[in-house]
């Protein structure tokens, strides 16, 4: 059984990359592979709880270090009980965030020591990078604009203020920067149907 691919999706708040995500999985899916769609925080039953700690609540609820911590906790859940198990059945996996997320939000942006961040991330994460992220790109104020719209319940990231956010958009620049074989920027503005070709394109090396 040969592994599946792990793709991940990032990028600032409102940016559009959980649509992209659907969308890839069901065009992924119609050429026959087997794929899995999961998102972070979250996806198993233990990180699930641990994301409602960490996205709702005031902003200060939790220091960076704290927060780094908890989405740590719950990506050791989901790589244990789902990511893995998963690829090593051979089905593809597609994440809606993943490390790259506690790099820029908690550590590039949120002031989280970055020894720290890479330390957990060696523990935790390992070898099992993924094969292709993709990092959706928008300017900050269109993105914060589309996520406050969406009146959701999960708001408190959302609420932490324009320099916050600006250092988001900068810091998962500088992660594509860093990792030009792993990663690759997407533009995420205008028309959806163009968002979705654009990922298409640079998803078909792997096919
Ligand atoms: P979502 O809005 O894409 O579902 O993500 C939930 C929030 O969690 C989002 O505001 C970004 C934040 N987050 C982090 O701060 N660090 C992380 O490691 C992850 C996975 C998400």
């Amino acid at each position: 059984m040969t592994r599946g691919r792990f793709i991940t999706f990032e990028g600032g708040e409102g940016t559009g990359k959980s649509t992209q995500a659907a969308r890839l999985v069901e065009r992924l899916a119609a050429r026959g592979l087997d794929v899995l769609r999961t998102r972070e925080p979250g996806g198993s039953p233990g990180a699930e709880d641990i994301r409602a700690l960490v996205v709702s609540g005031t902003a200060e609820r939790w220091s960076a270090r704290t927060e780094l911590l908890l989405m740590y906790a719950a990506r050791s859940d989901h790589l244990e009980r789902t990511i893995a198990p998963a690829l090593e059945a051979g089905r593809w996996v597609v994440c809606d965030r993943f490390a790259d997320s506690s790099r820029v939000y908690q550590g590039l942006a949120g002031g989280a020591d970055l020894e720290l961040v890479a330390a957990l991330e060696r523990g935790v994460v390992g070898e099992r990078q993924p094969d292709l992220t993709l990092v959706f790109d928008l300017p900050f104020e269109v993105g914060l604009e589309r996520a406050l719209g969406r009146g959701a319940a999960e708001t408190r990231f959302e609420s932490k203020g324009a320099t916050f956010h600006a250092r988001l958009r900068d810091g998962f620049r500088a992660v594509v920067e860093a990792n030009p074989d792993r990663c690759r920027l997407i533009d995420a503005s205008g028309d959806p149907d163009a968002v979705a070709e654009r990922v298409w394109a640079a998803l078909e090396p792997l096919l």
